[in-house]
This record gives C-alpha cells, structure tokens and sequence, in this order.
C-alpha cells in the first residue's frame, strides 16, 4: 500500500523552504505533466496507472539536491534521479510498485566546461551527449569524448552503466575515461573523489544509476581524433550475402586495428543487415584495409565519406541530411513505446544458427538487432577495473529492441522479444548470462525488501548477469556509503552489511 500522506506534507513543507517554488512541480502545479513527459521517450512507461512522483524538484544547484536529500531522509521519502530521461523501464521518473517519491530532474544542471590545453572537461549530469560533444568540439576540432550513439541520452544515466558508443575500440568506455565526480550522498553530504572514497569512486563508474547517490558532474579526459575521419553504410540483403558476410563480421570487427568500428542493425522486415563505420582516418587507408581485412563487404569509395569527427554524430545517429546543431535538439517523437533487452557474445554464432535467427527477425510484429562489436581498448582492462565486466573475450554486444504504435498495447511485439530471447540463449554467453545495464531490463530480476533492505541474494539474479563478479564489491561498496538503502529501485544495488 501507498505510504501515508502525512509525510509527505512535511516533506514538500521543508523542500519549500530550502528551495525556491518555481523549481518545485508537485502534482496539481500546470505544468507537471509536461516537466514530466519532458524527457520520457517511451510512451508506454506514462500511461493513466503509471506511479507519478509526489513532486519534481528541478534543482539549479547542489545545495537544492542536498536539501532535497536531507528533507526526503527526513520525512521518508525516497527520491529517484533523473538525467536524460532515457532509462528502459523508466526508473528515473516512475516507479513500478506504488510508493510516494521524488523526481530530482538534473534538466537545469548540464553546463560543459571544457580546458582545452588539458583535454579535460567537467560535464554536469543533467547535459545531453550531443551538448557534451558540441561543446568538445567548439573547443577544439581535435577533441572528442567516447559515449553513445544517440545525443539526446543524459550524461548522468550514461555514465553510471558505462556508456559505448562508435570510438570505443580506441577508446573504452565513457567511464574509463573520467577522472573524478562530485556526488551528493545519502547524508546529503557534497563528495569529490577523494572524500567519497576508492570503492564508491569505483562504483559510481558503471554499477548503475540511483544506487550511490546523485552524481552531479564528472570531470573527464578528452581524447585525440584525426582531423578527418570517414563513415560508411553499406547494407546488404539475404540475396547479396548478408548471412555469410554478418557470420564472418563476428571474427573479424573485434580483431580489426582499433581506429576501425563496424556495427550492424538487422532488421528483416527492411531486408538488409546495415554494416554503420567509423573509422579514425583517411578513405584511402580505410579501403586498403577493408581490402586486406574484410573483402566480403564490397567496400568502395562511392560508399565513403570523410568528415570532422562532430559531423559523424548527427550523420551516424541522425542520417545523412542533419546537421551538428541538430545534436542539441532534445525533442523526439513519442508515437511509439518500445522494449529492449540484452546480451553478449563470446563465441561466434554459427551460419545456420545465423539462418534460423534471420527466420526470426522475419516473423510478424519482429524487431531489431543492433550489434556492437568489442575488442580493442574496451576489452583490455581488466574485469575489475570498473564495475562493467564485459571485457576481454566479448566479442560483441547484442541489443534487441521492439517498436509498436503508442495507441497500441504492444502484446505481441514483447512476446516476440521475449521469445526470442529465449531462442537465443544457447548462443550467447552463459553463467550468468551477461546483460548491459544501460539496456535495463525488469525481466532479469526485480529487487524483494526484506525489513525495509533490499535483499542481496534476490539481487544476486539480476545483478551477476550486470556485473558478474563485480556485484558483492559493488553491494560493499553500498553497504558503506548508503547502509540504510535509502537510494533504492527495482534494480538497485543493494547493500552488503553483516550478518545479511
Ligand atoms: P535516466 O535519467 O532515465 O537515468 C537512468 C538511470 O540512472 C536511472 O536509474 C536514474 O535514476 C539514474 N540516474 C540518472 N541520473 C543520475 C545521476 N545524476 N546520478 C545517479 N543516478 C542517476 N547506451 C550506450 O551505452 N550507448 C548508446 O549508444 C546508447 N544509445 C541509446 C539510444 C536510445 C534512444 C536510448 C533510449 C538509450 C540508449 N543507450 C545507449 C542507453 C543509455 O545509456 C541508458 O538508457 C542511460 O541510462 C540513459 O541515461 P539518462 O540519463 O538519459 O537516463
């Protein structure tokens, strides 16, 4: 059942008293419901039944989220955070089971400041990607930041689960490149790295959003690219081979030299495998190359194009006609809802497991893969290093997606992904099946209180296929800097304390 109101009175009496009202939207304020679409891009997780927060609290400095963590530990209410908004299951603004929350949306914190002579930057968390890369490359043209594909995911939300996008060959994870953060706790205590500590520094660069407390900005290493890089798109149907050359892509795009990244999109109902490439350098070299390496793909310089790095964001993302200032716009369409899932690929899937998943992605209401291949700096760290394990041996990473109409409930578009899921499983990794926390996925386990705590052994189920053995150091490290649970969702991490 729904917690008392009463506390929830006192709540928004001490928030209004911290912080100024027109940074405050509780439910009967006009604008609520756009402040809360304002990020959300999956209809589905916003419908008439959907569990809204009490009040969203948009804060414009850190001492309005240290207030807000003070009044909600005060009164009992949680507070969930939201960046950009882009979370799978929507867990930064609604929550699954009935409860009374907060949102504290980060939407008016995402300033970028960028030291160009120390190819440093510090990002607040409520910044786009795309307002991220735009401010790189204002600042110079031979600076870039390796994240995701798409601009208008939160720096926030990313870089808690990781963050991989086209230079992660060369250069990782987004994560592996930041070199410190500012985190408001549990106690509403503002901490840089050094104050909160080596296990909560290490946590907070990958094991997943909400648990630790909110991050407020990141500072980050930039790295170097090329004046010109060039992209490609070649699509390729059944007809023209697509199954020989995807079977022989899973050998060859992690082995490849890491300025070349090579991704695919299959969907069938288009027909085609789409191979999408970035590569660090000039057309010439990238022909060579793909001549020597991957001849099956019938490269040519007609497919070519050379741009700045900042160009190859909207193109790749966005296509061919936008243009960087398009990377900034943070509206998207809301006509459909849509789920994802995950999974990671250690050993080559065979030709005619090939065939049979190309039956799949033919049958009616079918979806998507999206296939991101690894090798190269991603898989050279050491499990360990941060809380993201999938590293040295994943050959690439597997997201499936499916799409259907907002007005329509969707039924058969999910069961196919699940089906299919299922279908998969004897072809990707194993024990534990490996899983991409930025791709949250409910279906892998949800959270069980057990006295007010979350349960690390119900955790255990959902939470090894993120982080493999890197989840008991992650419950520590939540044990010590949040022993009450107070940061908790359905996918929290929960804290490790004795006796447990
Ligand atoms: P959102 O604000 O919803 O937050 C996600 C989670 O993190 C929530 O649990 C939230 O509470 C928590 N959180 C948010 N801000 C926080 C903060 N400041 N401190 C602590 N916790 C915080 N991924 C990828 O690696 N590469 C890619 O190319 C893409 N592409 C992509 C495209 C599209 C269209 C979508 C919808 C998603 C992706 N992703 C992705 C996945 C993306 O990285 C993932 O959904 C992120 O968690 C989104 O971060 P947001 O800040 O937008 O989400």
């Amino acid at each position: 059942s729904v917690p008392s109101l009463a506390s929830s009175d006192g709540f928004l009496q001490c928030l209004s008293s911290a912080i100024p009202k027109q940074l405050l939207y509780t439910q009967s304020s006009p604008s609520f419901t756009t402040v809360l679409v304002s990020s959300t891009w999956n209809p589905k997780l916003l419908t008439p039944s959907t569990v809204r927060p009490l009040v969203i609290v948009t804060p414009s400095s850190a001492s309005h989220v240290q207030a807000t963590v003070v009044c909600g530990r005060h009164h009992d209410v949680r507070i969930r955070v939201r960046s950009g908004g882009h979370d799978f299951e929507g867990l930064s603004y609604r929550s699954v089971r009935p409860e009374v929350f907060a949102v504290v949306d980060l939407n008016k914190m995402r300033s970028v400041r960028v030291n160009r002579n120390a190819a440093t930057a510090w990002v607040d968390s409520g910044a786009t990607l795309g307002e991220l890369y735009y401010a790189v490359s204002k600042a110079s043209k031979r600076l870039a930041f390796p994240a995701g594909l798409c601009p208008t995911v939160g720096v926030g939300g990313h870089f808690s689960g990781g963050g991989f996008g086209m230079l992660l060959r060369k250069y990782g994870l987004a994560i592996d490149n930041v070199l410190d953060a500012t985190l408001v706790d549990a106690e509403g205590r503002l901490l840089d790295k050094k104050a909160m500590g080596r296990d909560v520094f290490w946590a907070i660069r990958g094991g997943g959003g909400e648990s630790f407390g909110i991050v407020l900005s990141w500072k980050v290493k930039l790295v170097p690219v090329p004046p010109k890089v060039t992209v490609f798109s070649v699509s390729k149907s059944i007809d023209e081979g697509a199954i020989d050359i995807l079977t022989k892509w899973q050998q060859v795009a992690p082995s490849l030299p890491e300025d070349m990244f090579i991704r695919v999109q299959v969907g069938v109902q288009k027909q085609v495998a789409e191979f999408q490439s970035l590569y660090l350098g000039t057309s010439g070299a990238l022909l060579q190359l793909m001549e020597r390496r991957f001849p099956e793909l019938g490269l040519n310089q007609t497919h070519c194009k050379e741009m700045a790095w900042i160009q190859s964001v909207p193109y790749s993302y966005l296509g061919s006609a936008a243009t960087v200032e398009d990377i900034l716009n943070r509206t998207y369409s809301l006509d459909y809802s849509n789920k994802g899932t995950s999974d990671y690929v250690r050993e080559a899937i065979t030709k005619d497991v090939w065939v049979k998943i190309f039956g799949w992605l033919a049958k009616q209401d079918a979806g998507i893969m999206v296939m991101d291949p690894y090798g190269g700096k991603i898989s050279s760290s050491p499990e360990s290093a941060t809380p993201f394990p999938h590293r040295g041996g994943v050959l690439y990473n597997i997201q499936y997606l499916n799409f259907w109409p907002a007005a329509t409930n969707g039924a058969s578009h999910v069961k196919w992904l699940k089906d299919f899921y299922a279908f998969m499983g004897p072809h990707v990794s194993k024990n534990p099946r490996e899983a991409y926390v930025n791709y949250r996925d409910l279906d892998l386990g949800e959270n069980v209180v057990v006295g007010n705590i979350t349960s690390y052994k119900a955790a255990k189920v959902w939470g090894e296929k993120y982080y493999k053995s890197n989840f008991k150091r992650l419950a520590i490290a939540k044990g010590k800097v949040d022993p009450h649970d107070y940061f908790r969702n359905e996918q929290s991490i929960p804290p490790l304390v004795a006796g447990q």
